[in-house]
């Protein structure tokens, strides 16, 4: 079987768990981190048949850097196409997503996962907990099962869209509406939205684990605490927040995404991964 590319984007190392797994079932398995192309013009995908995108779902839509990599690809149209999301509790509408996106390229999505990870939005939910080691190994062994269903889909290159059930994270109506003008005024003039959103209190140390982990290079700690570059689009996958060693960084309550418990809930990166692991999503060639 030729190369399969597999394009991803990891905020706290989920979905980064997912792909190196895949990738342990399937050695034709290419990773690409998408983090390290976002700042490429015209993006050449190598030729290939089948290529895959691994994703966190955030507020029931693929991420921002998903959407920007989509629309920068050249595709030939008759690739086989995957997605593989992966949610804390609720619907993705990925595949909606996706033939949007794709329309323009004649292309379509052949086979569509999500699967259950535990929850790294961590600052929404009063009584947040992190998951346990019995709960960690429960969602390792589901995804373990999960994954080889994914292969066999994948390898008999297989129609295959999973029906996601679960509750929307919003009002469909709201999500409609407000969707696109949020996705709007976040990658055209982050500003609005984002100023004062992220702030570091005074826990801070002065480390930089917050500028290695931010994969859209909008943090810089010059001996103080961060600043966070409000010109730049955030990505909205909470790395600085959980990576932070001393639980510095706050999200400030903002209307869009009502209260933040940020000061009082613990945080959540994958036992697995460190920062080194997020990081290196931006080096170019890998
Ligand atoms: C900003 C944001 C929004 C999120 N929205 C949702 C959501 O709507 N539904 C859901 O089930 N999980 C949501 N999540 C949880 C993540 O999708 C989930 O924890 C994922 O496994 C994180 O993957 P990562 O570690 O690779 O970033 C959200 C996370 C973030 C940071
Ligand atoms: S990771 Fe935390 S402690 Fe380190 S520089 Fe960033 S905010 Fe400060
Ligand atoms: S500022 Fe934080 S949430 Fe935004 S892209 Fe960077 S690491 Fe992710």
């Amino acid at each position: 079987m030729d190369n399969i590319y597999m394009y991803y984007f990891s905020g706290t190392g989920n979905t980064l768990y997912l792909v190196n797994q895949l990738k342990e079932c399937i050695s034709e398995i290419i990773i690409i981190p998408i983090a390290s192309l976002l700042d490429v013009d015209d993006i050449v995908i190598p030729k290939s048949k089948t290529i895959g995108f691994c994703f966190p779902n955030h507020a029931g839509h693929i991420p921002i850097p998903i959407k920007i990599f989509l629309e920068k690809i050249r595709l030939e149209g008759d690739e086989y196409l995957f997605a593989i999301c992966n949610s804390a509790f609720s619907k993705c509408f990925a595949p909606d997503d996706f033939v949007k996106i794709l329309k323009k390229s004649g292309c379509r999505l052949s086979a569509y996962f999500n699967l259950i990870m535990p929850d790294n939005h961590t600052i929404v939910a009063k009584d947040y907990k992190i998951p346990d080691k019995e709960e960690f190994k429960k969602c390792e062994d589901q995804s373990q099962e999960k994954l080889s269903h994914i292969k066999e889909v994948i390898m008999n290159k297989e129609k295959f869209i999973e029906k996601d059930d679960k509750p929307a994270p919003f009002p469909v109506w709201i999500d409609k509406i407000l969707g696109p003008i949020i996705f709007f005024l976040i990658q055209k003039h982050p500003s609005i939205l984002l100023k004062g959103r992220l702030y570091a209190d005074s826990k801070c140390n002065s480390c930089k684990i917050c500028e290695k982990a931010c994969p859209a290079n909008r943090i810089v700690v010059n001996h103080s605490r961060p600043i966070f570059d409000y010109k730049i689009s955030c990505f909205g996958c909470y790395g600085c927040v959980n990576f932070c060693p001393v639980e510095s960084i706050q999200v400030a309550s903002k209307w869009f995404n009502g209260r933040s418990y940020s000061s009082k809930n613990s945080r959540y990166p994958h036992p697995y991964a460190s920062v080194k692991d997020i990081e290196k999503q931006k080096t170019k060639g890998i």
